[in-house]
């Protein structure tokens, strides 16, 4: 029986992306002859700053081509302050992989891991474990509105929020169906329709159109501000959370940040249709500051790897990474520095690949 071989287009990016990727490719390779999954990667080198440097772009004009066509992307870091502004290296890469391959779910997990203290007093590994799912299209960042009478008293601003059907059925749905397939079976959904009047309840109204065909999903609704305190106060209360762009934009750095560092958060930006490549990548930068120390955490990466072999239905060796990084994280001599072990990268790294089983 000849199984399907994943095609990975491989982007380092920059700084401590070059030096997190080795780690993240050594794990998947690990995983894959374990489970038995086929995987050949692509590497690019493209959408750096060495790239830039050579170029004068991001990207070359064919990037679509080069890597449209993948079934998934292996993302580190964009990003070098001190020689190309933020705003060129992010708009001429990783937003238009966003954009153009119309990737509308951002999905982070929100889950305390052995080893690292969370922020929030008396909680211990197994106690918080959720996903946050923000829309990644539309809503609140929209680019509908404009500025009239400049410089005169009569100045004035706007700029709408867009909700389209289309757009909002299909986080939702997605944001069900992930529900569904957790053990708690449990939807939170973000709101505030009692103060922004016309779109919230829009947002409510389909998420209790879409309930309706997963009758197996419990579900409940917060508004935006409780819902904050409450992801600090009772974050075991959550195992799916659902919001618009801004309010998923705002829970998804605060879920990852009540269980402790940044080096270790995964992220995808998925189009779950397959229609074009989801984007796996670590939610840090490129870190100048420790780029080129072999220093960097790589657990970031290397979860996002477990991310994207769930994503593309290998879910067994998703779920052997994610076990592999959890024993490593338990031993304190394997941990990198940022979590008070004295691993370099690579150590940390193999000793991942070494505990997948
Ligand atoms: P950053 O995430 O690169 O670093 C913030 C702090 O966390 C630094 O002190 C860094 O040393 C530390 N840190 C981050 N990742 C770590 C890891 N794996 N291990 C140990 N320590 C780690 O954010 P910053 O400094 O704001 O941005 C640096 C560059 O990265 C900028 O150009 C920024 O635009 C870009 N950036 C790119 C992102 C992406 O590619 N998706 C996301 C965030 C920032
Ligand atoms: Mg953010």
């Amino acid at each position: 029986m000849s199984k399907k071989q994943y095609r990975i287009a491989v982007i380092p990016g920059d700084g401590i992306g070059k030096e997190v990727m080795p780690e993240g490719l050594r794990v998947l390779e690990a995983a894959a002859k374990k489970h038995g999954v086929s995987v050949h990667f692509d590497h690019f080198d493209f959408s750096s700053y060495d790239y830039y440097e050579k170029h004068g772009q991001m990207m070359p004009d064919d990037w679509k081509e080069k890597i449209g066509t993948h079934d998934a992307i292996y993302f580190g870091a964009v990003g070098w302050p001190a020689k190309i502004p933020d705003h060129v290296s992010l708009w001429g890469s990783l937003i238009k992989f966003r954009r153009e391959f119309d990737q509308y779910v951002n999905l982070r997990p929100v889950r305390l891991m052995p080893g690292v203290p969370s922020p929030l007093a008396g909680r211990k590994p197994g106690d918080i474990d959720f996903w946050v799912v923000r829309e990644n299209t539309e809503g609140e960042y929209s680019s509908v509105g404009g500025r009239m009478f400049p410089d005169t008293d009569r100045e004035f601003v706007t700029q709408q929020t867009v909700m389209t059907r289309t757009g909002v059925d299909r986080i939702l749905k997605f944001a069900f169906e992930l529900a569904q397939s957790r053990p708690k079976k449990h939807l939170t959904s973000a709101t505030k329709s009692n103060g922004i009047s016309i779109t919230m309840p829009y947002w409510d109204e389909r998420v209790e159109a879409m309930a309706k065909k997963f009758p197996g999903v419990k579900w409940d609704k917060y508004h935006i501000d409780i819902l904050t305190a409450n992801f600090v106060l009772h974050p075991d209360w959550f195992d799916v959370v659902v919001g618009s762009n801004l309010f998923g934009d705002i829970l998804s750095d605060l879920g990852p940040a009540c269980t402790g560092t940044i080096g270790i958060a995964p992220s995808g930006n998925i189009n779950p249709e397959g229609d074009f490549p989801s984007v796996f990548e670590p939610v840090h930068g490129s870190a100048p500051d420790i780029a080129g120390q072999g220093i960097a955490n790589p657990i970031g990466m290397i979860w996002s790897g477990a991310m994207m072999f769930e994503h593309l239905g290998e879910k067994e060796a998703g779920k052997s990474i994610v076990e592999a990084i959890e024993r490593t994280l338990a031993e304190r001599t394997l941990r990198t520095k940022d979590l008070g072990g004295n691993a370099d990268t690579t150590a940390c790294g193999k000793a991942v690949a070494d505990m997948v089983d």
